[in-house]
């Protein structure tokens, strides 16, 4: 399949785009490089430094290929930063998919694979959460990320689009080789921020609560590794075959992991201690999120490799270690 994938530079992007490759597949990349590596994709894979709101630039980049498929993974993802400017999330994470969307329609390609979000389900009624559970995001970020799922539906209705959205739970991890990771800046997550605390190049790692009704107190959380929610993107091939197809997928290992346990983990792979202060709960942070990825593993026949906290954290380790800046093409880097 020769497949679009926009964000290909960023976290997730990148992990799918080698996924992509190692299946025999072939990806064109592209990022505007805002939150984006340049380095994170191999040089001999088209690249375009656009925007995928910028209609006139998608325009001869769709008609110079035949796509088979476009993958979206460029939206902003802080939550925080969605609560202050929603403005600037919804211009970036639903009006830019819009005209990449109806560019590609224009083009004939109709099938699409969108990195959804367990954010959209907003505080859980059940647990673990099962795909057709209510959807009450508790903020604008997790809005936008429904608000294309919709359009999404209406899409399928009206043009006979066949697409697959994944509602990632955390996401985590780095290549197994090591040769691309997690590099966010500002970085907001807490596995790279608990390993930089324990190296000493960030100050200590605040707990955002230990007063949740968890069994340590800390909330718990389902990560789960960046190449598995990367291989779930090319299972759905097959499916996204049928047009007008709706697939909607959560994706967690269903293993609920609480902060304190990722900070054991980060020590026991790091041999490091990691310092740690208490702080007040995170505005947003539901107490528990994780999956049931049952549907998944049913119809994609999708098995996470890493099905616990310790693996995952080893091959972030791995990166850090490598990389105890990422890609260091950023200021504060
Ligand atoms: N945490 C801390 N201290 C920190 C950072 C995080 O205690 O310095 C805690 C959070 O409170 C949370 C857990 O660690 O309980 C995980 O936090 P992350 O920020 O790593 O991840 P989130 O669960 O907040 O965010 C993830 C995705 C978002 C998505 C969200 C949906 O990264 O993109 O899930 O809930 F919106």
């Amino acid at each position: 399949m020769k497949v679009l994938v926009a964000g290909g530079a960023g976290y997730i992007g990148s992990h799918c785009v080698r996924q992509l490759v190692a299946a025999g597949h072939e990806p064109v990349v592209l990022d505007n490089l805002v939150f984006g590596h340049r380095a994170a994709v191999a040089p001999e894979i088209e690249f375009h430094a656009i925007d995928l709101g910028d209609a006139p630039a998608l325009e001869p980049l769709f008609a110079a290929h035949r796509f088979d498929l476009v993958m979206h993974f460029a939206a902003f993802a802080y939550v925080g930063e969605s609560v202050t400017d929603p403005i600037k999330y919804y211009r970036n994470n639903v009006a830019a998919p819009l005209t990449l969307l109806e560019t590609m329609l224009k083009h004939g390609v109709r099938k699409f694979v969108f990195s959804s979000t367990c954010a959209t389900f907003g505080v859980p009624t059940r647990l673990p959460l099962v795909e057709d559970l209510p959807q009450a995001p508790i903020n604008p970020y997790g809005q936008t990320k429904l608000d294309v799922e919709n359009l999404l539906k209406a899409l399928a209705r009206s043009h006979g689009l066949s697409f697959a959205a994944f509602r990632y739970f955390n996401a985590a991890g780095a290549a197994e080789d090591g040769a691309i990771g997690e590099d966010h800046d500002p970085e907001t997550h807490l596995i790279p921020l608990a390993m930089g605390a324990a190296q000493g190049h960030r100050p200590a790692l605040q707990i955002f609560g230990t007063d949740y009704p968890t069994p340590d107190g800390t909330c718990l959380r389902d990560y789960v590794h960046v190449d598995d929610l990367s291989r779930a993107h090319i299972a759905v091939f097959e499916r996204l075959a049928t047009p007008g197809a709706q697939l909607f997928y959560n994706l967690g290992t269903g293993t609920p992991t609480s902060v304190r346990e990722v900070i054991q983990a980060v020590e026991q792979v790091s041999g490091l201690k990691v310092p740690v202060v208490v702080g007040q709960r995170r505005e947003g942070d539901p107490p528990a999120l994780y999956a049931d990825a049952a549907k998944a593993r049913t119809e994609l026949n999708w098995v996470p490799k890493f099905g616990s906290i310790g693996p995952i954290v080893e091959t972030a380790w791995r990166w850090h270690q490598a990389h105890p800046h990422g890609y260091g093409d950023r200021p504060s880097s």
